[in-house]
């Protein structure tokens, strides 16, 4: 699983073989310039989970709720089939709320729930669960979750031991982020990945590096521009002799 946010990179997504594409709520860190999780709006999912969803035919597209848009069962269900009319084959949602995806599912469509480091609640990106209580606390929550009718987790910055109890003890998909190798699955921000973002970080991993080649190009582009030798005589058209010298007479008798 990889998030994605707009339709090229879902386009890239998708023919990569990637499974399951995710409009994650981190589209307003990562793209909008928001200072958190917390900013995002559901109009703001429902635009970018259309965009993405013109650029997928294969993969599974799971939408995030944003913060504060499943605080009811009602409010629950109302934003998530607005996610699901833009697109989405399934949402994702954070924190132990049974009642709330035990709702989410009368509409017949796959939740996720997100256990762990809760970044729509929890901003300081600790590690979750690494004592007695907390592991166990976790593993009671992943319990009722799937009961009430999760069909998938996403475990996030959790010790790679938990990760491993949850998944051998649950019969859904668990999908880690900063939480080991024995997830049945990995998520990652696409951002991390091709070297958008800046700041480097444990759990994640560069395979590219996108704004530094953006920086180059945007520099290369400069300095073509300044220097005259773009745009080239290939860049542009020309205009047929005949038409031109009847443009140029028209002028001279104005
Ligand atoms: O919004 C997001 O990108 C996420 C991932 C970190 C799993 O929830």
């Amino acid at each position: 699983m990889l998030t994605a946010y707009d339709y090229p990179t879902a386009l890239a997504l998708d023919e990569s073989g990637i499974d399951v594409v995710l409009v994650g709520d981190s589209v307003g860190t990562n793209v909008l310039g928001y200072e958190s999780e917390q900013q995002v709006t559901v109009d703001d999912m429902v635009h970018h989970t259309k965009a993405v969803r013109r650029g997928v035919r294969n993969a599974f597209v799971l939408t995030d709720l944003p913060y504060a848009s499943y605080e009811t069962p009602e409010q629950a269900v109302k934003t998530s089939r607005r996610l699901r009319d833009a697109g989405a084959d399934g949402v994702k949602v954070e924190g132990p709320i049974p009642d709330i995806i035990r709702a989410i599912k009368q509409l017949d469509i796959p939740v996720c729930n997100h256990l762990g480091m809760m970044p729509q609640t929890q901003h300081n990106a600790a590690v979750q669960g690494k004592t007695f209580l907390a592991a166990k606390a976790l593993v009671e929550q992943c319990g009722e979750s799937e009961a009430a009718g999760s069909d998938m987790f996403v475990l996030e910055l959790i010790p790679r031991q938990l990760a491993q109890i949850v998944t051998e003890k649950v019969n859904i998909p668990t999908i880690g982020i900063g939480a080991g190798p024995y997830a049945t699955g990995q998520v990652l921000v696409v951002n991390d990945i091709v070297g958008i973002t800046r700041k480097a970080m444990r759990h994640t991993a560069r395979y590219a590096e996108f704004a530094a080649d953006l920086r180059a190009a945007a520099t290369e582009y400069k300095e073509a521009v300044q220097q005259g030798s773009f745009p080239g005589p290939s860049n542009s058209t020309s205009m047929d002799a005949h038409e031109l010298s009847l443009l140029q007479e028209w002028l001279a008798a104005k």
